[in-house]
């Protein structure tokens, strides 16, 4: 017999940056992060988990080619869910599945991204959180989302935003053992739905340095980030959760922009620095920048993450429409850059 499960887990684009961990092998951060978590329609992991007595070991596969689950990030979420797994019964298929046996049953995991993998489009955060998700699913575990954040972080630090939708934070916590650093739900995804989220894609390439090393680096060399985990995330973090709470978009935008390109300060600050964007990335800022200005109140916010592709975040309906006829104005497909394509997240205009 084989008992399958499948969960769909949409990713997330933070709005106040996690980079930096003060500890590698819990995922524990420096600093709170603030994210808002994509429609599943768009950009988003499909997995599907499967046991049965036949299966000798676990196996993984992503986007149809088979990974190796040696690394500690698998096996700690592997380890945790499974601590966590209780008595499943399907009666009509005649199975019973004693809490005992789930540490001797072997699993099959097989997971596709609707997206590029590792292109700065937060990949990992949906996969880590679908992965737990489906787990807890098949295993009948009882803890809630924040429960299982804290478990989905420790695959990787975003996914455990991707547990909730809405807008999301995940606060860093304090404790050694990683038991108070966990996601929960700020707003849900009805409190603000007037956003439109676009993103464009400057470049589907794999990125040169991952979040996991750069913010390694950053964290062992950069002076910005001590000031920033320190001084500048705890204000801002309070000052975002009261724009997302009033739907306050111009202070929104504000401290948006500010976060991401705070961020990208501290990877320029890393020795050797670090370089995310790239040309057309930077056009795309002073593009927003300078709209935003001439319209005298913001209609788009930017934010960018490890990677060259721009997340723009629209006002309302009639200030994406603009931006899309905006972008696709100022950077033709067949113009001289390498802009590829458009995502569009949460809705279609
Ligand atoms: C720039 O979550 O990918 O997207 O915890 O090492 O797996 P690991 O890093 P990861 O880093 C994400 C960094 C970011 C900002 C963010 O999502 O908050």
């Amino acid at each position: 017999w084989v008992l399958m499960k499948t969960a769909q887990t949409p990713t997330n684009i933070a709005v106040i940056k996690y980079w930096g961990k003060r500890d590698e092998t819990l995922i524990l951060p420096v600093n709170d992060s603030i994210s808002v978590t994509l429609d599943p329609a768009h950009l988003c992991t499909t997995t599907t988990v499967a046991v049965s007595p036949a299966f000798q070991q676990d196996r993984m596969w992503l986007n149809g080619k088979e990974i190796s689950l040696s690394g500690g990030r698998y096996q700690n979420c592997l380890r945790e869910i499974r601590k966590r797994a209780r008595e499943v019964e399907d009666k009509k298929k005649g199975i019973k599945i004693e809490k005992e046996d789930w540490e001797k049953l072997h699993l099959h995991i097989a997971s596709y991204n609707n997206f590029p993998t590792a292109a700065g489009l937060a990949s990992s955060a949906a996969g880590f959180a679908c992965l737990v998700f489906a787990l807890a699913k098949l295993m009948n575990v009882e803890e809630d989302e924040s429960q299982l954040s804290a478990i989905a972080r420790q695959g990787s630090g975003s996914a455990c935003r991707s547990l909730f939708g809405g807008f999301v934070k995940w606060i860093m916590g304090k404790e050694e053992d990683g038991s108070d650093s966990l996601a929960v739900q700020l707003v849900d995804e009805k409190h603000w739905d007037d956003l439109f989220i676009i993103i464009a894609v400057v470049s589907s390439r794999q990125k040169e340095t991952s979040s996991t090393s750069g913010m390694r680096e950053s964290v062992e060399t950069s002076l910005l980030l001590q000031h920033r985990a320190k001084e500048v995330v705890p204000k801002r973090t309070l000052q975002m959760e009261e724009a997302i709470e009033n739907r306050d978009f111009a202070s929104f935008a504000k401290l948006t922009c500010a976060d991401s390109n705070q961020f990208h300060a501290v990877c320029l600050d890393t020795s050797p620095p670090i370089f995310y964007m790239n040309d057309t990335s930077h056009r795309i800022i002073s593009h927003v920048e300078k709209w935003n200005r001439s319209e005298g109140s913001p209609q788009v916010a930017y934010t960018f993450d490890a990677g060259p592709n721009a997340v723009l975040i629209a006002r309302d309906r009639k200030a994406a429409a603009q931006l899309l006829k905006r972008l696709l104005f100022s950077f033709p497909p067949n113009f001289d850059t390498d802009l590829d394509s458009y995502i569009i997240g949460d809705k279609t205009i």
